[in-house]
C-alpha cells in the first residue's frame, strides 16, 4: 500500500544531510557563547570528552536502529523492542516538536538580520533593535516564514528535497565560514580574542555546571536524543561504515563550531565589544544577536556584507538543520499514518509553527522550551535509547556489522554502562535548571 522507502542517493548523500543537521544554530553561536562562559578551553576540553564518550556512542546507537529497522523511530523501536518500548519513539516525536518550535523562531531572527542587514545594513542601536525584533508578531511571521521554507524542503522527499538542498548548501556554508574567519584574521585586535577564546580556567573542568552545559551542547549540537540520527539513518543502504560515518559528522561539527569562534570572538576584540556578551540583560539567547549586529554596524563599508554574510550562513546552517528535525515528524506520519509524504510535511509544519508562537510572542518561553526540549528532554531520550540498545537490542554489533569487532565491544560496554550513568546524572542536573527556570518564569 505505501510507496517503497526512500533511499539517500549515495555518495556523499547522507553524510552531507547529516552534517547539515548537526551544524546549525548550536555551532554558530550557542558553542562559542558557553565557551565563552564557562572557562574557555575547559569547556571545550569537556565537549570532546563528552562526545567521545557518550556523543559517538548514542549517534552510532541511533544508526544502528535506524538502518536495521528501516522506519520512523516509533516503529524503529517497536520493531526491536515491543510495545512496551514505544513511548521512548513517542518522547522523540514531542521532543521534534518541541525544538523546532522555538529554533524556527530563532531561525527566523537570523533571516530577518540577513535580509535587512543586506538591504539597508545594521543598526547602531543593535539593543533596541534586537528587543524590537525577538518578540511580538513580526517575529511570528519571520518565524511562520522559515517554517514555510522548511515544510517546502522536507516535501520534496529525501532525495530531491533534503538531500539536494545539503549538497547544495553544505559546502557553501563551509566556505562561508572559513572566508569570514580568514576576514576577522586581518582585523587588528584579533589576537585578544583569541586568546580569550582559548583562555582557559581548568579548574572549571570539576565544575558539573560545566559538564552539565557539556553534556547538552554536546547532545544538541550533535542531533543526538530524538531520533533525528535514527531517521536519517533509516534512509542508508547497507554499504555504509556506520562508525566511519559517525566519526566524519561528529568531526565536521567541531570543526564548524571552532571555526565560528573564530569568526565571533576577534570580532568581537576587535571592535571594542567584549565585554557585552557575558551576563548581559539579554541572556544567553540574546546576547550574539546583540553583541554581533552592534559589531557589523561599527564596521563601517564592510560591515552590510560582513554582517549580511554571517547572517546569511546562520541562516543556511539553521534551515538543513530545522529539515531534520522536521523530517522526524513527517518519517512518523508517513510510516504511522500512512499519509502522503506533502501532507505529512504541511500538517506537521503547521502543529509546529502554531505551537513556536508562545516562543515568537514571549523570550522566557523561548528560552524554557530551549531548557526543556533542547536539554533535558534530549538528555532523557539518550538515557533509555542507550539502555535499549545496550540491553535489549539482541545483537547490536552484529547489526553494524562491518570489520571493527573489537571496538564494537567498547562501544556496547559504553552503552550498558558509562553513557546511562553520565545521562541520568546530567538529566538529573539539566531537571533542576529546568525548574529553576520555571520558578523564575511563573515568579
Ligand atoms: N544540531 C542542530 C544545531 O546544532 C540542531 C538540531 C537539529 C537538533 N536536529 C536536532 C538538536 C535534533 C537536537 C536534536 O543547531
Amino acid at each position: 500500500m505505501n510507496a517503497p522507502r526512500e533511499h539517500w542517493s549515495g555518495g556523499l548523500g547522507f553524510t552531507l544531510a547529516a552534517v547539515g543537521s548537526a551544524v546549525g544554530l548550536g555551532n554558530m553561536w550557542r558553542f562559542s557563547y558557553m565557551a565563552a562562559e564557562n572557562g574557555g578551553g575547559a569547556f571545550v576540553v569537556l565537549y570532546v570528552v563528552m562526545t567521545l564518550l557518550i556523543g559517538l556512542p548514542v549517534m552510532l546507537a541511533e544508526f544502528t536502529l535506524g538502518r536495521g529497522a528501516a522506519r520512523s523511530p516509533i516503529e524503529a523501536i517497536g520493531h526491536y523492542g515491543g510495545s512496551r518500548w514505544k513511548p521512548l519513539g513517542v518522547l522523540f516525536v514531542v521532543t521534534g516538536f518541541t525544538i523546532l518550535g522555538y529554533y524556527s523562531v530563532i531561525a527566523g531572527w537570523a533571516v530577518r538580520y540577513a535580509v535587512e542587514g543586506l538591504a539597508f545594513g545594521f543598526p547602531a542601536d543593535a539593543g533596541a533593535h534586537f528587543g524590537e525584533i525577538s518578540e511580538g508578531w513580526d517575529t511570528v511571521a519571520w518565524h511562520l516564514g522559515f517554517m514555510a521554507i522548511t515544510v517546502f524542503v522536507v516535501s520534496g522527499g529525501v532525495r530531491a528535497g533534503i538531500e539536494r538542498a545539503a549538497i547544495l548548501l553544505m559546502p557553501a556554508l563551509g566556505a562561508m565560514i572559513i572566508g569570514l574567519a580568514i576576514y576577522a584574521n586581518s582585523l587588528e585586535g584579533a589576537g585578544a580574542g583569541y586568546a580569550y577564546y582559548f583562555q582557559t580556567d581548568f579548574i572549571q573542568i570539576l565544575d558539573f555546571d560545566v559538564a552539565r552545559d557539556a553534556a547538552g551542547q554536546a547532545f544538541f549540537s550533535l542531533s543526538l536524543g530524538m531520533g533525528t540520527m535514527l531517521t536519517y539513518a533509516s534512509y542508508l543502504s547497507r554499504e555504509h561504515d556506520l562508525p566511519q560515518e559517525a566519526g566524519l559528522i561528529a568531526i565536521s561539527d567541531f570543526g564548524i563550531a571552532v571555526v565560528a569562534g573564530l569568526v565571533i570572538f576577534p570580532l568581537l576584540f576587535a571592535l571594542g565589544l567584549e565585554t557585552q556578551i557575558m551576563g548581559g540583560e539579554t541572556g544567553t539567547l540574546g546576547a550574539l544577536f546583540v553583541v554581533l549586529p552592534k559589531a557589523f554596524s561599527s564596521m563601517g563599508a564592510a560591515g552590510p556584507f560582513v554582517g549580511g554574510a554571517f547572517m546569511v550562513a546562520l541562516s543556511v546552517a539553521a534551515v538543513t538543520s530545522a529539515m531534520s528535525l522536521l523530517e522526524v515528524v513527517v518519517a512518523t506520519a508517513v510510516d504511522g499514518l500512512g499519509w502522503s509524504r506533502p501532507k505529512a510535511a504541511i500538517v506537521s509544519g503547521a502543529a509546529i509553527a502554531l505551537l513556536g508562537i508562545p516562543a515568537a510572542l514571549d523570550i522566557g518561553i523561548l528560552e524554557l522550551m530551549d531548557s526543556v526540549g533542547g536539554a533535558l528532554f534530549l538528555l532523557v531520550g539518550g538515557f533509555f535509547l542507550a539502555l535499549f540498545v545496550g540491553w535489549r537490542v539482541p545483537d547490536p554489533i552484529a547489526e553494524v556489522g562491518g570489520t571493527r569487532r573489537a571496538g564494537l565491544g567498547l562501544w556496547r560496554f559504553l552503552l550498558r554502562w558509562v553513557v546511562p550513568s553520565v545521562l541520568l546524572l546530567m538529566s538529573y542536573f539539566q531537571g533542576q535548571a529546568s525548574l529553576e527556570l520555571i520558578r523564575k518564569l511563573a515568579g
